[in-house]
């Protein structure tokens, strides 16, 4: 816990972890607290992507960003802020809006980046983005309906949907619940390198992904192209 510098562009993010804020509810420690390696390995791949010049599909200057479930931290939505996009809305449950709103002042990043209140399937008026970005919130195969009702309303056609996700066994479930709901899923090549070392002595290691969700026209299933990139 504490502040984490990250690199983007050569410039240094400055990211603050919560410690020991809990849900009234259950009384255990928010998820979102801290920094999860899947926000680190989707900040680092739209980094690369947005710099490739064969892709200019993944260029994000100009762009509007909504990111979903950012946890205190919202690292991939403050690195597409970096990078250009014009507009980005960071959004998780209430507890965890202090935070979010700490590391965007830490930041700078006030004029480009807001934060917004937001539990799944419970609010329609967010408009359309461009992009949507998504890390390690594929927990849940209850919660993808909820999670795919958020999406139905800030998606377009054109919008893009990138999703990090360390593969853990239910990860399958969450992504055919989401097929289920008419999105179709493909992964995007390539693993991503990334220092999953974190601020203690710990090595940590995983398997992680990135997906690209695409909402269909007609709802209906669409089987997921899944599988684990460093099986
Ligand atoms: C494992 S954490 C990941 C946090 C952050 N994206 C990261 O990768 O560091 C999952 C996040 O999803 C959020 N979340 C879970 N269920 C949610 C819901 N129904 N509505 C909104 N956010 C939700 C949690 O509050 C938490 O911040």
């Amino acid at each position: 816990m504490g502040v984490r510098e990250i690199s983007v562009e050569g410039k240094n993010l400055e990211i603050h972890e919560l410690e020991n804020v809990c849900d009234t509810l259950t009384g255990r420690v928010l998820t979102g607290s801290w920094i999860w390696d899947s926000a680190l390995i989707l900040s680092q791949w739209i980094i690369t992507t947005a710099q490739s010049p064969s892709q200019p599909e993944f260029d994000l200057t100009g762009k509007t960003v909504l990111e979903l479930g950012a946890g205190a931290a919202g690292l991939p939505g403050l690195t597409a802020a970096m990078l250009g996009a014009s507009r980005v809305v960071l959004t998780d449950i209430e507890p965890l809006i202090p935070g979010l709103c700490r590391n965007v002042e830490a930041n700078n990043l006030g004029h480009v980046v807001h934060v917004r209140k937001l539990l799944w399937g419970t609010d329609e008026s967010l408009g359309e983005f461009d992009v949507v970005l998504m890390s390690d919130v594929f927990f849940d195969p209850d919660q993808m309906g909820a999670l795919a009702n958020t999406l139905k309303s800030a998606c377009g056609e054109r919008t893009r949907i990138w999703a990090a996700t360390e593969i853990r066994p239910w990860t399958g479930d969450c992504l055919t619940a989401l097929a289920d709901q008419g999105f179709g899923v493909v992964e995007l090549s390539g693993p991503v390198s990334v220092d999953l070392t974190g601020p203690g002595p710990e090595q940590r290691c995983g398997s992680f992904a990135v997906f690209s969700l695409v909402k269909q026209s007609d709802a209906g299933h669409v089987p997921p192209a899944f599988y684990d990139i460093w099986g």
